[in-house]
């Protein structure tokens, strides 16, 4: 059951992916597109690497202020609210995964929530089909923003206690007030993004030029009223973000566009803490996170197929088509199985058992393609979606952030709560609209991850970190929708089987597959006869320009090393 992705999405992961899917050949037209090298650095106390730089280097000087690793994310994360609007946000949500230097796990949740006036039927046009332009470019899409209370709770819970939340906020407030002189990074290529912020006067007022045309390299980018936001939040917390004018005004902006968020869904919003999914792969333990992402219990399914192969010693095309049938596997299981785990009963357990992944292994044949439409529900043995960001951080005293977050699209609905200066997100558009329909990312769901009040939509962010002997080995994530969990997975099996430094796996060309549509994206750079191999073993491969963007850390005996995705430009890897 082959899928294509949706048409006219104006979003430029879309765009690309569209773009690479017109290129019929296996041999990439794209060598302009060629990745570059990881930007990396070494050091011993402390590193942060985030996709852009000022936020890095503020997570930094958290730390050589004595600050811990949570201190350090939490400054960052209000940090790229300012300097990367695209997808650092206070109007989305995301996940942390925190290890402490006392062996401690944790997973924040502050996905978004979906209003209580949104249900099945919400994203179905008037023939009972799913509705792109309701999910995607409405404002029905807007979930209950997280973020706030998820760096809130990170903070009160897991932070040093040296610093108070409005310390470690004051220098996202400074940027945002005195503005700063923006990148080609800060902001989207034309003319994709002002068409999204074009059509919001409240939005286009503070990231648009007075002719329309996004800001210009150089241009500096003053938000005002996001600085009052980000210190109503530094004086009053998170409630002040909740309840009270903030909310009152994002609930008003959400109503006047069309949607349906009160200030009472904003009021009852709560960041949730969980177990995170473990796994062990090799030796190391994964710890990663659970639903309602899918992503942690996808990476481990994976990492648990793969573990019965010789990753290491076989050939290029070998493993790669190995990698390929682990993905497909995991994918289908996500859609199958994976919601919002206050309403739904995700199986965890058992499809992160090595048992289950032997039953996968058994019917992997090592040389041929295994058709999507093979492991539908019920093909097992036993029945039962660049505009997001990630960014890693470790201290010197042992303990590891690893944190994604997102507004869903770049700048995600486009829409600013007026006088707030907060991008609100299209979040909901991660719910599958109607079952077996196709998100933003081609990624099909069934009643699992239905649309309904007060959910969480089922997301692909992957932060993660790789223990060895207990202690942060690896610290990885990625933006890029359904492409995450593949990119997570290729940075731990490049470093741990094919024994890649992590700038060398951040930087490798990376593969996909996501079950349906029943095809191998791939990114420019893989030798021409490893792509000849996986066509010959049946894959169908499609080209495709990078973007996701692994920004990662590794403990090495020499200390730690940061690696700064080079897909998308401007990240940073920063350390002391
Ligand atoms: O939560 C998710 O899985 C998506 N909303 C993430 C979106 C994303 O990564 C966009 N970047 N390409």
């Amino acid at each position: 059951m082959s899928r294509t992705l949706p048409p006219r999405i104006s979003f430029v992961c879309l765009a690309l992916v569209a773009l690479a899917g017109a290129l019929a050949s296996p041999t990439l037209a794209l060598s302009q597109d060629r990745i570059g090298h990881a930007q990396s650095a070494t050091a011993h106390d402390g590193m942060v690497v985030a996709q852009e730089g000022r936020a890095a280097r503020i997570g930094v000087d958290i730390l050589k202020k004595g600050g811990n690793a949570v201190d350090a994310a939490v400054a960052v994360g209000f940090a790229l609210a300012v300097t990367y609007p695209r997808a650092g946000n206070l109007g989305g949500g995301g996940f942390m995964v925190i290890h402490r230097s006392n062996g401690d796990n944790i997973a924040i949740d502050y996905r978004e929530t979906a209003p209580q006036g949104i249900n099945d039927k919400s994203f179905l046009d008037a023939q009972g089909n799913a509705d792109p332009q309701k999910s995607r470019n409405s404002a029905l899409a807007i979930g209950v923003p997280g973020t706030v209370a998820g760096l809130a709770l990170a903070e009160q819970k897991y932070g040093s206690g040296r610093f108070t939340l409005a310390d470690l906020m004051a220098p996202a407030i400074a940027l945002a007030r005195d503005g700063f002189a923006v990148t080609e990074q800060t902001t989207e290529p034309p003319p994709i993004d002002p068409l999204r912020l074009k059509r919001w006067p409240s939005a286009a007022k503070i990231f648009l030029k007075t002719d329309g045309a996004a800001l210009a390299p150089g241009d500096r980018l003053v938000q005002a009223d996001l600085a009052g936001s980000l210190e109503a939040v530094a004086k009053g917390g998170p409630r002040a973000f909740y309840d009270g004018p903030i909310a009152q005004k994002i609930a008003a902006a959400v109503q006047a566009a069309g949607g349906v968020m009160t200030a009472d869904d904003l009021k009852s919003y709560r960041a949730v803490e969980r177990a995170p999914v473990r796994g062990t792969y090799r030796g190391y333990d994964i710890i990663s996170m659970p639903p309602p992402s899918s992503g942690g219990v996808e990476l481990v399914e994976m990492l648990n197929i793969l573990e019965g192969y010789d990753l290491a010693h076989d050939d290029q095309a070998q493993e790669l088509f190995l990698l390929v049938e682990a993905m497909k596997r995991a994918y289908a299981d996500r859609a199958l199985y994976l919601g919002d785990p206050d309403e739904v009963n995700n199986p965890v357990a058992r499809l992160t058992a090595k048992a289950y992944a032997a039953k996968w292994r058994a019917g992997i044949d090592p040389d041929h393609a295994t058709p999507a439409s093979a492991m539908r529900s019920g093909g097992m043995v036993e029945p039962e979606g660049r505009n997001t960001t990630h960014f890693s951080v470790v201290d010197r005293f042992g303990n590891a952030v690893s944190n994604t977050y997102t507004l869903n699209f770049s700048y995600g609905l486009g829409l600013v709560a007026a006088g707030t200066g907060i991008l609100l997100n299209n979040e909901l558009d991660d719910f599958a609209a109607k079952p077996d329909t196709p998100n933003a990312y081609g990624l099909i769901g069934f009643d699992a991850n239905a649309p309904g009040p007060g959910k969480r939509p089922l997301s692909s962010m992957t932060p993660t970190i790789v223990l060895k002997d207990g202690k942060p080995f690896l610290v990885t994530g990625s933006p890029g929708g359904s492409r995450i969990t593949t990119a997570v997975l290729q940075v731990i099996v490049d470093v741990i089987d094919r024994g890649m430094d992590i700038a060398d796996a951040v930087s490798a060309p990376r593969i996909h597959d996501q079950w349906v549509p029943d095809q191998v994206f791939v990114e420019p750079g893989l030798p021409d006869k490893v792509l000849a191999a996986l066509q010959a073993r049946g894959d169908k491969i499609v080209a495709q320009r990078p973007f996701t963007s692994a920004n990662s850390i590794e403990s090495t005996p020499d200390g730690l090393v940061g690696a700064a995705d080079p897909r998308e430009g401007g990240a940073l890897a920063a350390g002391y």
